[in-house]
């Protein structure tokens, strides 16, 4: 068969979570955003951007990026963890998604065979392992989103590769202490030869109870995952990083990202600077402040309609079991709502693996009229 023809039988889908904002109505509102938009970006960002342009700004950066923001994230992983990071443990990325495919792509050429993710998940920890042509396996999640660490334990093998994202995308929970610690010492004892990938894009976004902790302070085979999307509102900048303690593996990583991006954007690289040092921290205060408003209305709506949740504590999502009242029917539904006149927006949970949920952003500024909608929706959908 040639290209042609193949092309003609294939289809590439866009993510479900595409296919529902684009149904969109022009007079919808969205509650299925996956980023801070309409939220003020600090003024430091803006202005590192513009001065890098007397530092080099239109010129490429090194493969692993800009020595100063690698060394700027080296610092803040050591004030995380304690352990001792330089430029060399550090590979900065475009965007978190392409911290995780450089990642794996690594570990799949390094002999890599299974990838465990959470049973539910962000889409690409499912797509980016299956390019690779390793095995996707779900680990499952108690009710209330926190591991079942018994049948985790029986599914490891010594040399996997496990996907942790505390705060979650799309459940909003954040692990403890004493579960990372829990986790860590089963890991320990059994993942002796893998590694763990730990997305923390999120980590700066926690607004209820104690603190995020990073899980490479548990656990020394950890790859962390982090970026400045979420916690700067400004995922357009496309600014990630990988950081292990394993310097080895960091420079295979940059020469395995080298191909696919050559360097991120160098002006971008800048920009990020501020975020990771910490001098942006007011403005993610304020953010949280947001967001735990948001929190409690959305939850004050499904306690009124009779909807199962669990409250998160980070992130900006809340993703309530509405089997309920949709049945399996809820990417039907989301689908319907997004298109009519007046809809409103929310993810089927279908996109992360559970098809008896949905996904509410906390990341709007029409939250209370998309409440509104989405009750009428509910009621009257048949
Ligand atoms: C859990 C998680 N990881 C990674 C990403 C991708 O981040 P980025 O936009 O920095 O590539 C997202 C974006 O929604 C996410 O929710």
């Amino acid at each position: 068969m040639s290209i042609d023809e193949r092309l003609a039988n294939t289809n590439f889908p866009l993510p479900a979570i595409r296919q529902v904002n684009m149904a969109k109505h022009a007079t919808g509102i969205s509650l299925g955003l996956g980023e801070l938009k309409g939220f003020e970006v600090d003024n430091k960002i803006k202005q590192a951007m513009t001065e890098s342009w007397d530092d080099g700004a239109a010129c490429y950066t090194q493969n692993a990026g800009l020595p100063q923001l690698r060394k700027e994230v080296a610092d803040r992983q050591h004030h995380e963890d304690g352990c001792s990071y330089t430029v060399d443990n550090v590979i900065i990325t475009i965007g978190v998604q392409n911290a995780v495919y450089s990642s794996i792509k690594t570990l799949a050429k390094l002999g890599a065979k299974r990838v465990l993710i959470p049973s539910i998940h962000f889409g690409i920890y499912k797509k980016i392992p299956a390019e690779f042509g390793l095995e996707v396996i779900t680990y499952p999640l108690y009710d209330d989103f926190s591991i079942d660490l018994q049948s985790l334990e029986s599914m490891l093998q010594k040399d996997d590769v496990m996907i942790l994202n505390s705060p979650s995308n799309p459940t909003g929970r954040v692990y403890s202490d004493e579960e990372l610690q829990a986790l860590a010492d089963l890991l320990k004892s059994k993942l002796t030869e893998g590694y763990v990938i730990s997305d923390e894009i999120y980590g700066q976004l926690v607004y209820d109870g104690e603190d995020f902790h990073s899980f490479s302070k548990y656990f020394s085979r950890t790859i962390v995952v982090d970026g400045i999307s979420k916690s700067g509102a400004v995922a357009g900048l496309r600014v990630g990083w990988v950081i292990t303690q394993n310097e080895k593996l960091a420079k295979a990583i940059i020469s395995n990202n080298a191909t696919v991006i050559s360097t991120p954007p160098t002006p971008n690289q800048w920009a990020a600077i501020p975020i990771v040092k910490g001098d942006t921290k007011e403005t993610i205060k304020h953010y949280n402040k947001t967001l735990l408003e948001n929190r409690n209305k959305v939850v004050s709506f499904l306690e009124k309609m009779n909807i199962t949740y669990n409250a998160p504590r980070g992130s900006f999502y809340i993703f309530p079991k509405v089997s309920g009242i949709l049945g399996d029917k809820v990417k039907e539904f989301c689908i319907q709502t997004a298109g009519e006149e007046n809809g409103v927006v929310v993810i089927p949970g279908e996109a992360f693996g559970a098809p008896e949920y949905l996904r509410i952003s906390l990341a709007s500024f029409e939250l209370e009229e998309g409440l509104i909608r989405l009750e009428k929706a509910l009621k009257e959908w048949k």
